[in-house]
């Protein structure tokens, strides 16, 4: 664990490349496995998800080789089927690995994910989609054992665009008999680049970024080499930083598209963005405006996963916002610490929506860290407090951003990263 203290006040100026996707970078990991050959990944993010993803190959018979910034994956010698319970309890998206693995070994072995910080995360649409693919499934003391002698393709409709369900039956269904056919299939970007990089192995996905994706079985997949897509969420992440600061920012290397349902809000509070080829150039406003109702939603929606994010901006807004959480049942731990820095929001008795009115400023204050996002929410309304603040657990954070202290301090702000192996702080 580890603590970031932040002396707020300090504008953002200042340029950053942005690296490979947490998000599309865990699910291509998690299909390395099904060629049984050599992947060499390149712009992968060094973050803590990244590194609990190599112990998993590794555990599961993976050579690993992580220089710079590309992974060289070696799966010709993995072998077993079973996914270690701590590193699936330590990372829940980890339960990505289970379609490969099904597809290569013909069965898995993997814990319950369990709920985290956003609340439930029930498994339901996968485990009904590897039915659909022939799986039989058993539950057995917090352990799920999926067992299939042949995966033939099958028409599976997803009650909801789930992301993580989406991924795992383009996986499963890569050596499937015949075709499968996901319908309301998930959006998002990650799923494009993941299509991009099976395809690269050999397989025959279509569609991903649509809601109707299809896959063709094949019998063999081969090596391949693929460049991670850019993290379009740290992209939004710094984007807020400059806006809440009163600064002017522009990031490097992004993929314009991913960006627009973010820029678009953070437009509609006030910021001018502009866009050149792969870059993006945002000036906050003099004042931040309050937006009278954000609803987030699976993409091109606005992503649940800068909720937190432009709560902390519209804080400080000259106004009412309201912001609804469509996606997550209880993603909103950051806002009792965003209260204790003097915001003024209101939560509703589901949890589900936030009226925030605006205020002249935040103050700093010792406040904790209760996921990933809420975390980096944390941090950006200390870095425009008033006073010194200090963000808790810096673990959540570190999950999905490389160094952000450094990429903050570059930027002009004050902040430092103290890391405690002994966890008393
Ligand atoms: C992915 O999680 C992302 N994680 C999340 O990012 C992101 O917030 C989420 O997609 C939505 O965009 C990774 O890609 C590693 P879902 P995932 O399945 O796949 C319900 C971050 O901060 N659901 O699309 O777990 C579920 O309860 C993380 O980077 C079911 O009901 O998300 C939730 O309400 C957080 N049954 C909704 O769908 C299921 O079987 C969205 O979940 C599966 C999901």
């Amino acid at each position: 664990m580890g603590v970031y203290h932040i002396v707020g006040g300090k504008k953002l100026n200042g340029q950053l490349r942005i690296g490979g996707g947490k998000n599309a970078i865990l699910p291509i990991l998690a299909s390395v496995i099904l060629n049984g050959g050599i992947s060499v990944i390149h712009n992968c993010p060094k973050i803590s998800d990244t590194y609990v993803s190599i112990e998993m190959l590794k555990a599961l018979g993976c050579g690993v080789n992580f220089e710079g910034d590309t992974l060289t994956v070696d799966s010709s010698k993995a072998s077993t089927h079973e996914a270690p319970e701590n590193l699936v309890r330590e990372m829940r998206s980890s339960f990505i690995f289970l379609g490969g693995i099904l597809a290569k070994f013909g069965k898995a072995k993997i814990s319950y994910p369990g709920g985290c910080e956003l609340g439930a995360r029930p498994i339901d649409l996968h485990l009904m989609a590897l039915r659909k693919l022939g799986a039989t499934i058993t539950e057995d003391h917090g352990f799920i054992l999926c067992e299939a002698n042949k995966l033939v393709g099958a028409e599976i409709h997803l009650d909801f665009p789930s992301v993580g369900a989406t991924e795992n039956v383009m996986l499963t269904a890569v050596f499937a008999e015949g075709a499968t056919v996901i319908s309301n299939a998930a959006r998002e970007p990650e799923i494009e680049d993941l299509q991009k990089f099976l395809n690269s192995m050999g397989a025959k996905v279509t569609g991903a970024g649509t809601s109707h994706v299809v896959i063709k079985g094949v019998k063999k997949l081969h090596d391949a080499e693929h460049s991670v897509m850019p993290d379009r969420i740290v992209a939004g992440t710094f984007l807020t930083a400059a806006a809440i600061t009163g600064g002017k920012i522009r990031l490097t290397a992004i993929e314009p598209e991913h960006l627009r349902p973010i820029t678009s809000k953070l437009k509609e509070a006030g910021c001018s963005v502009r866009f050149e080829k792969n870059s993006v150039y945002l000036e906050a406003p003099p004042v931040i405006r309050p937006i009278t109702i954000l609803k987030t939603g699976p993409h091109p929606g606005f992503p649940t996963d800068m909720q937190a994010q432009l709560t902390a901006l519209l804080t400080k807004a000259n106004g009412v916002s309201m912001i609804c959480e469509t996606v997550f049942e209880s993603r909103n731990r950051h806002i009792p610490e965003l209260v204790r820095m003097g915001a003024d929001i209101t939560l509703s008795h589901s949890g589900s929506t936030s009226v925030i009115r605006g205020v002249e400023r935040l103050k700093g204050a010792v406040v904790e860290s209760k996921d990933l996002r809420g975390g980096a929410a944390l941090i950006l309304a200390g870095l425009a407090a008033e006073g010194s603040t200090t963000v808790r657990n810096s673990s959540h954070v570190e999950r999905g951003y490389e160094n952000i202290e450094k990429s903050l301090t570059d930027l002009g702000a004050t902040i430092t990263l103290v890391k405690d192996e002994d966890g008393v702080l």
